[in-house]
């Protein structure tokens, strides 16, 4: 079965993107594998910190890599967002395929500085176990909470310098980079900012490195092709996500007030989750 880095190379020779998907419970992650496994496309399912906190980082790791083993099939789990190396490390030692330290609040040393110990820390560890953990991290501030927004919040939105992103690369010797490109964090009620393809175009060419889009939700389908086609291998998706479930798991408690069954009342939130994801895939995999 292929390792989530050679899928990434994969998506990239085939300028494709694989989604990666935010999960807080067992509805959302088996709403995101079942459009998967429709599409037949690999997938990646994420957990920030809190999402982490409430699913269980060991829960995470058992859940996605049972289902990768009993059904041969290429899921993967990510660390997304975490903020300090002690969180990336025990990420790491339980067992995630991929790990993102995001110092993008800090100066450009001191990302360096942590960015680098994460690295030498996944190496190390595939030195010992052989398992091999992507590491990626943030230049330049797109924002955080994957929640509504009025109007983008004030410093977010700061784009990547390419010869910036090229020394930080060169300096952490990271495996991908999440720049900043136009999208932020969240659905911005006024409207998301353009993707600057050009940029990620010119950020891939000078790091070479896979590049990682962030802040998905709420961009237009054109911004997502142009991103992917200049160099975006990875798309992240998450308040979509919650939204979908959401506005399912209301419907179906106006719908069936006396319903008591949870996973009944679960049920037409799992199904909003996955038509989203599945619409998403479509996308990302040129499906459309
Ligand atoms: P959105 O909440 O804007 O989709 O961003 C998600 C994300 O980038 C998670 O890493």
């Amino acid at each position: 079965m292929k390792t989530l880095r050679e899928c990434v190379k994969e998506a990239e020779e085939n300028k494709v993107a694989i989604g990666h998907f935010n999960i807080s419970n067992l509805e959302a992650f088996h709403a995101i594998y079942n459009a998967a496994k429709k599409l037949n496309v690999p997938v990646i399912v994420g957990v920030s910190e809190g999402e982490e906190s409430f699913v269980g980082k060991e829960e995470a790791v058992a859940l996605v890599r049972s289902i990768r083993e009993r059904d041969n099939y290429p899921i993967f789990l990510n660390a997304d967002h975490h903020s300090n190396f002690e969180a990336v490390r025990a990420c790491i030692d339980a067992g995630f395929d991929s790990v993102i330290f995001d110092g993008a609040k800090l100066s450009f040393e001191e990302n360096v500085k942590i960015t680098k110990e994460c690295v030498d820390y996944a190496r190390s560890v595939t030195r010992k176990t052989s398992r091999d953990t992507i590491v990626e991290a943030e230049l330049g501030y797109i924002g955080s909470g994957s929640n509504i927004k009025d109007t983008i919040p004030e410093g977010a939105g700061i784009l990547t310098k390419p010869e910036e992103a090229k020394k930080f690369v060169e300096m952490t010797g990271i495996d991908m980079l999440a720049p900043s490109v136009g999208s932020v964090h969240g659905l911005i009620k006024s409207g998301k900012p353009h993707i600057d393809a050009e940029l990620v175009k010119e950020i891939r060419k000078k790091t070479g490195v896979p590049l990682v889009l962030h802040g998905g939700s709420g961009l237009r389908d054109v911004d997502f092709t142009n991103a992917i086609t200049s160099g975006i291998s990875i798309v992240h998706i998450n308040t979509e996500i919650r939204i979908a479930y959401v506005e399912g798991l209301k419907k179906s408690l106006a719908d069936k007030p006396d319903e008591v069954v949870p996973y009944k009342i679960s049920a037409p939130a799992m199904n909003a989750v996955e038509e989203m994801v599945e619409s998403r895939l479509k996308l990302f995999n040129n499906m459309e």
